[in-house]
């Protein structure tokens, strides 16, 4: 019999918990374009613990001039989400373990290197984002000027930058200088498009990807995150390869 209306998942199914952490992620309410409030937050939360997440570091959006965070507000606005949602943290059985932050090289990337104003991710992983449409221009040299000053640096989302293939030839550079790569995990189950999906998994197997992050912003994410923990595909992925998450 052919089954024209698969019904969706309700509930996801703890297949990360091979990587104990999640190193990306937009829970930090009103600061970017992820959660809206305490209660989306609680949401997504939930969704994590049941797809295997044990931690979470939250890495807001710092970009300008759309997203101007500041590294103390951002601190303050955490210790105010844990304090306001102890409870339900408790019960949901989910850690917050850290606020960082996702670094767009922008215009105001160079003074940011020169201040050292920086939140890490388990106080040592710098997390870089380029551009989502533009090619980005000049980077190696300030990448590699932060190396020097002793910054481990993480590319947030390898895949999703459109001018970069699969197998670009200056990823593979940035490989080389000791770049670390993320990619999503929903880019495995083609929530970005088929062409985000293919690269995905052709870094995964080239060896580039050291970290996975859900990136996930508000339940329509979590959502999808629900899916991907069926997706057969994303699950073997999980099994057949390790990461460096569950070393934070
Ligand atoms: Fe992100």
């Amino acid at each position: 019999m052919i089954h024209f209306f698969r019904r969706r998942p309700t509930a996801a199914r703890p297949i990360f918990a091979p990587l104990g952490a999640d190193m990306h992620c937009h829970l930090l309410p009103c600061v970017d374009d992820g959660s809206r409030g305490n209660d989306e937050t609680e949401v997504c939360l939930q969704v994590m613990h049941d797809a295997g997440f044990g931690k979470v570091y939250c890495t807001p959006h710092y970009q300008y001039p759309r997203f101007p965070n500041d590294e103390e507000d951002i601190k303050r606005r955490f210790a105010d989400l844990k304090t306001d949602i102890a409870s339900n943290l408790q019960k949901l059985d989910i850690e917050l373990a850290g606020v960082a932050g996702e670094y767009r090289y922008d215009s105001v990337f160079g003074e940011r290197v020169e201040k050292d104003s920086f939140l890490l991710i388990a106080g040592k992983y710098l997390l870089v984002e380029f551009s989502l449409s533009q090619q980005v221009m000049g980077y190696e040299d300030v990448l590699f000027g932060l190396q020097m000053k002793g910054y481990e640096i993480i590319l947030a989302h390898p895949e999703r930058y459109p001018y970069f293939a699969g197998n670009s030839p200056r990823l593979e550079h940035l490989k080389e200088m000791g770049i670390l790569f993320q990619a999503n995990v929903l880019s495995l189950s083609g929530f970005y498009g088929e062409g985000t999906q293919i690269k995905a998994f052709d870094m995964v197997n080239r060896g580039w990807v050291d970290f996975l992050g859900t990136d996930l912003h508000n339940p329509i994410y979590a959502r999808a995150l629900i899916e991907n923990t069926h997706d057969r595909k994303v699950e073997k992925l999980i099994e057949t390869h390790t990461f460096l998450n569950n070393t934070l």
